[in-house]
């Protein structure tokens, strides 16, 4: 009975032992899986990128298509001859960085919005220009751009860059390359950005301080500000989908519960549970989970913010593996917008149409809107050439002008 019993045991760990061997995977294999995922990825791109040239070619002057494609005298790989490695170096930095921090992606894709709707995407969000002169104000400090996340993110996968290649690749390529592989990492989906962005020599205090939206703008100044970049009501509608992921400061809120613009009362655009759920959720200091439910808030968002935060997924069910979806306007239709800028989209006729369509399918078309509203939003007043200069570290201008 006892040898029975022990070659039972022996054959038991020999089956466990085997299936733990098989379930590993070699480092060959997972190496292959990446460089297979890689190559996947690159072919996309080039597919995409004649797709884009072709479309920029034949669709009418003005159209919503047309104008999301132009190039703005970029190239598709501007380093494959100077820096060959410099996109899977970004690709693989912004990885490890993402394993470490995953909410960095969100953080990212609101500085390249910064960046990019203050004189084009030209890393001018950087510059510490005051040289010592701390009466000089600079982009950075600008009121909008003070809770902006993932400049430091940004140095980290610069100096990488320029170990490998020194003083090649620009600051704005690498956070135009670095957000779309970013947004990729957290779900979102893929677009094609094309490089040879150069930085600017000047940081535009004034110009932020006056043209970055405001969380408390009506319908009518935002669309005014998204059309002087260029944007038409459908892709400003997409855009501010982006506020489907990340998360967002009470701060930005608060002034929507009690006495809205001076009524005595709270802002009658939003639904009235969800103005109970707002009120606690920033009254406690807490924040909602990724599935809407209240929680408390993590002991590193309490280290990070001085307020209350709330994720942007109050009333979200998450489809499973894609974070980037309609959920935002879903919300929308029910009054549960976030920022009075967000609910602000159903004021309107024309952009409430484009809300109820995005919020009318499996989140297909809005992905498909946004990589073109994020290719175009990326090439906005881009400088190339002989324009502008390549940092060495972003936040410093270059001494040597080329
Ligand atoms: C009318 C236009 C917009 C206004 C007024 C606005 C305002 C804001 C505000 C106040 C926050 C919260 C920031 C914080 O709590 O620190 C935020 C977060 C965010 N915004 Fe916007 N935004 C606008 C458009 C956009 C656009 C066009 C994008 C990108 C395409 C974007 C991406 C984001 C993201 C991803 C977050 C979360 C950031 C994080 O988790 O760190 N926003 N926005």
């Amino acid at each position: 009975m006892a040898t029975l019993m022990k070659r039972k045991t022996k054959t038991l760990i020999v089956i466990f032992i085997i299936s733990v061997i098989l379930s590993l995977k070699f480092p060959y294999e997972i190496e292959e899986e990446e460089r297979a995922r890689r190559e996947k990825l690159e072919k996309e791109e080039k597919r995409f990128s004649v797709f884009l040239q072709r479309e920029s070619a034949t669709s009418s002057p003005g159209g919503v298509v047309s104008s999301s494609f132009e190039l703005h005298g970029l190239e598709y790989d501007f380093y494959r001859q100077k820096c060959a490695q410099a996109e899977s170096i970004v690709r693989s930095t912004m990885a490890r960085i993402y394993l470490q921090q995953n909410d960095i992606s969100f953080g990212l894709l609101r500085l390249l919005f910064h960046d990019c709707f203050i004189k084009g995407c030209d890393a001018s969000v950087f510059l510490d220009d005051r040289n010592g002169n701390k009466n000089h104000s600079i982009e950075r400090q600008a009121a909008p751009n003070k809770s902006l996340r993932g400049l430091d993110e940004i140095e980290t996968i610069k100096e990488e860059l320029d170990n490998a290649c020194p003083g090649v690749v620009s600051c704005a390529d690498t956070l135009a390359l670095a957000t779309r592989d970013a947004i990729v990492l957290a779900g979102g989906p893929f677009y094609p950005v094309f490089t040879g962005r150069r930085d600017s020599t000047e940081s535009y205090f004034d110009e932020a301080m006056d043209e970055i939206p405001k969380p408390n703008d009506n319908i009518t100044r935002t669309l005014f500000l998204f059309s002087r970049r260029g944007f038409d009501e459908r892709e400003t509608v997409n855009l501010l989908g982006a506020h489907n992921v990340g998360k967002i400061n009470c701060d930005f809120i608060q002034n929507r519960f009690t006495n809205f613009s001076g009524t005595g009362q709270p802002d009658a655009s939003i639904d009235p549970d969800f103005l109970n759920e707002l009120r606690f959720a920033c009254q406690d200091s807490n924040s909602t989970n990724d599935d809407g439910t209240v929680a408390s808030m993590t002991s590193r968002e309490m280290r990070n913010s001085s307020s209350a935060m709330i994720f942007q997924r109050l009333s979200a069910s998450i489809p499973s593996g894609a974070r980037f979806d309609n959920h935002y306007y879903q919300n929308l239709l029910r009054g549960r917008g976030l920022l009075f800028v967000d609910q602000q989209l159903m004021a309107d006729e024309n952009t409430a149409r484009f809300v109820r369509g995005y919020a009318s399918d499996d989140g297909t078309t809005f992905r498909r809107d946004f990589s073109r509203s994020m290719v175009k939003m990326s090439n906005t007043g881009v400088l190339t050439g002989t324009r502008g200069q390549v940092r060495n570290k972003c936040s410093l201008p270059s001494a040597n002008l080329e």
